[in-house]
């Protein structure tokens, strides 16, 4: 699972931004679904950059535009298409002005579950390259300028793209995203990853800490570990032995203002004894977990080939916090999948009202073509899971909105990220992944400040800066 975060089918507006230099051709990326694809992207660029690709916000005009796609849900997967018809009339009128060729990729999942069907479907697309496969974008990319339209597509291979990959990154401010495990092995039948991602890989420790340093050294203090199950970390030492995720974290945490350490997305069945201690020993390890039921009804777990039980779940968050009794929890759910009654649509209701979230994301079944779902019984009627839907998320809101409340009056630690929406105000991030807008604070960016939280908003904090530092 892959904790996508709401809103996130909009695509990211990149942070990448360049001036472009002397002899630069103008890449455009558009990035969707999960912070994978953000992480991606921003390699992608990184290897696209000494071939004189400079990163634009604007399609329009570009010579090269990556679609970075989506195959989680199927509106996700249906917007490529509609996107590259948009590509296609930019493209004609960069031909029409004598700019010469825009030339058009789609990366991501649905690069590799639907390759053949985007080539057919959308001849307009010069080239598809799967997530394994990105980095022979370089060579890919040449061969597809010079035979005007071939297209090609690549495969499976996690170690080969990590070898080709440098560990030098470039940052765009003081959180970052780092791959440190990518596929599943866990063939929940609702879900497309273990088809799209391939099988769980872990990638070894000590080119996770190069690229950790390389971005401290660059100003990061908060990186966020990514994998489809994280928590499953299982890399190799220097020495051979397999590694875990808290131990990742620990030497993680000992490098040079890297100060916060986050992590996503986990499975319930792989949230260790050690990972939870590491919460509480190690104060980099952020206080926050998204730890996705999906479901809080028995039968549906089943079905969905969870692997776990509702009580098991109540258990091991019970055990959380204990041990950890700052912890912010996130999830992730799904309303209608087949067989889903009202009886067990409650115990999804009941279980959230049970744990208590800071935050969850929240989707419709959807139907994915290859999963054992697709082909179950009991289709659920769109309206009753809309309404399913409705009710849930306003509980959830419901839930953030109070666990925010709770806030106001104290003073908390804030990363400082980015400048806000006018004047000298700053935006940041709390502990637990809110965020906090700060009056005075543009010359806080990059630090991690105590800020008293005076007010909540929709989706923020409202905080002051104590005296000193104002
Ligand atoms: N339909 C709806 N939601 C899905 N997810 C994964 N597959 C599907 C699907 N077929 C959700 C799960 C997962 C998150 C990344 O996306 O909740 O945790
Ligand atoms: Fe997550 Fe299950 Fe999908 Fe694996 S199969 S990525 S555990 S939702």
């Amino acid at each position: 699972m892959f904790g996508l975060e709401k809103g996130r089918l909009k695509p990211h507006k990149h942070r990448m931004s360049e001036t472009a230099s002397a002899a630069s051709k103008k890449l455009h990326i558009k990035t969707y679904g999960c912070q994978m694809n953000v992480y991606d992207s921003e390699r992608m660029a990184d290897l696209l950059r000494p071939l004189g690709y400079a990163v634009s916000d604007q399609a329009e005009g570009a010579d090269l535009v990556l679609l970075n796609t989506c195959h989680i849900r199927e509106k996700a997967a249906e917007k490529v298409y509609s996107e590259i018809g948009r590509l296609k009339v930019m493209r004609q009128e960069k031909e029409a002005r004598g700019e010469g060729r825009m030339t058009i990729a789609v990366a991501g999942c649905v690069a590799q579950a639907e390759g053949e069907e985007i080539m057919n479907r959308a001849p307009a697309v010069d080239l598809v390259v799967g997530p394994q496969a990105y980095h022979q974008l370089p060579e890919l990319i040449a061969r597809t300028t010079r035979a005007k339209g071939e297209r090609l597509k690549a495969d499976f291979a996690p170690e080969d793209k990590f070898d080709a990959l440098s560990t030098e990154r470039q940052a765009s401010g003081p959180t970052a995203f780092l791959t440190v495990q990518e596929g599943c092995d866990k063939f929940c039948t609702f879900c497309v990853v273990p088809y799209t991602r391939g099988a769980e890989w872990s990638r070894p420790v000590a080119s996770i800490l190069e690229e950790a340093r390389s971005l401290a050294s660059k100003g990061v203090r908060e990186i966020t570990l990514l994998g489809q199950n994280v928590n499953a970390y299982n890399g190799r030492e220097a020495d051979g032995e397999e590694s875990t995720l808290p131990r990742l974290m620990q030497a993680l945490s000992e490098i040079e203002g890297l100060d916060r350490i986050r992590y996503t997305t986990s499975h319930p069945n792989d949230m260790t004894d050690e990972l939870i201690r590491a919460h509480a020993e190690n104060p980099a390890v952020m206080p926050y977990l998204h730890l996705p039921v999906q479901s809080g009804s028995d039968k549906i777990l089943r079905a969905m080939n969870r692997k776990h039980g509702r009580q098991a779940y109540i258990d091991l968050i019970a055990r959380l916090k204990a041990a950890v009794p700052n912890i912010a929890l996130s999830g992730d759910f799904i309303v209608g999948f087949p067989g889903e009654t009202e009886k067990d649509f409650e115990d999804t209701m009941d279980l959230i009202r049970t744990v208590g979230y800071a935050s969850a994301f929240s989707f419709k079944y959807s139907k994915r073509p290859g999963t054992p779902a697709a082909a179950m019984p009991g289709q659920v009627d769109e309206a009753v899971a809309d309404g399913r839907l409705q009710a849930l998320q306003a509980l959830i809101n419901e839930q953030a909105q109070a666990f925010k409340a709770s806030l106001v009056g104290q003073t908390i630690d804030v990363l400082f990220e980015k400048p806000g929406r006018y004047g000298q105000q700053a935006v940041g991030r709390s502990p637990w992944l809110h965020a906090v807008f700060a009056e005075d604070a543009a010359h806080l960016i990059g630090q991690i400040v105590p800020v008293k939280i005076v007010g909540v908003g929709n989706n923020s904090l409202i905080g002051e800066l104590e005296k000193v530092h104002a």
